[in-house]
């Protein structure tokens, strides 16, 4: 993904990188069998000619979970990738349009938060392992290692525009409610996952955002922002699935 969008879309300041291109950064390739609940969300109007964009979650054979910031194009445009780690390799993997777009009515782009959408896909992806949302509160704790997804920068860690997964450990909200900018920026305990590392190197970054953050088989988090991305003392923050799993749920029993 471009640092433009998120630039854009995010508090400017938050996904402003050096400029260099940074996947996930400090992560490793994964399979789309490993994660065939790891969705690609695409759109025409990427900088990139593979269309990557955001990440996402199947949490159902036709809908996906991602971040409301990730829906700042026309609905059209957008277009959900399964099974298709190497975004170049347009042969492989199942793509559906998207029919509906309902973003969380808390999202607030000011402070960043309940960074959630759900999106109905056209052509459901049946027969694909779902991914379960995480319904309690207390599966976000300091000591937890969750995993995020994402076909985001790598910083020249990894290959570009290919599948990277990282493993990411819950800081707990103190470690970013210690970060000034981190409390201005609009980091909420009750509704974000603070995960990474402090000494930097390894985490979520442009690209990434919307993707899933893993614990037990469930869906924890989504990637929501950062400031720059795997830079020490800066951990990744994540839209927290427990504490908006009841309007999330209401999505999921909507019919197309
Ligand atoms: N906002 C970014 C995106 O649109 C995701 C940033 C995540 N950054 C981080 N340092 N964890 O792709």
């Amino acid at each position: 993904m471009r640092i433009s969008r998120g630039v854009l879309v995010v508090a400017g300041l938050l996904t402003l990188t050096s400029g260099a291109k940074p996947c996930i950064v400090g992560g490793t390739v994964t399979s789309v069998t490993e994660a065939p609940w790891v969705i690609a969300l695409n759109t025409t109007q990427s900088n990139s000619s593979s269309g990557r964009y955001c990440g996402a979650a199947l949490v159902k054979p036709d809908k996906i979970v991602t971040a409301a910031h990730c829906m700042d194009e026309a609905t059209s445009t957008y277009y959900a990738v399964q099974g298709r780690a190497d975004l170049g390799d347009p042969t492989v993997g199942r793509v559906s349009a998207i029919s509906k777009v309902w973003i969380h009515p808390g999202y607030n782009t000011k402070n960043n938060r309940y960074d959630i959408a759900v999106l109905t896909l056209a052509k459901p992806f049946t027969g694909v392992p779902v991914l379960p949302l995480e319904t309690r509160a207390r599966a976000d704790a300091a000591g937890a290692v969750p995993t995020v997804y994402g076909w985001g920068e790598t910083q020249d860690t990894g290959p570009d525009e290919t599948l990277q997964k990282a493993a990411v450990p819950d800081l707990g909200d103190k470690t970013c409610l210690a970060n000034k900018s981190y409390v201005a920026n609009g980091y909420a305990a009750a509704t974000n996952v603070c995960a990474g590392y402090l000494q930097g190197g390894t985490d979520a970054c442009q690209g990434d955002s919307g993707g899933p953050l893993v614990l037990n088989g469930r869906l924890l988090a989504v990637v929501s922002w950062g400031e720059g991305c795997a830079q020490p003392g800066n951990p990744g923050v994540y839209a927290e699935i427990a504490p908006v799993a009841k309007a999330l749920e209401a999505q999921l029993r909507q019919d197309r």
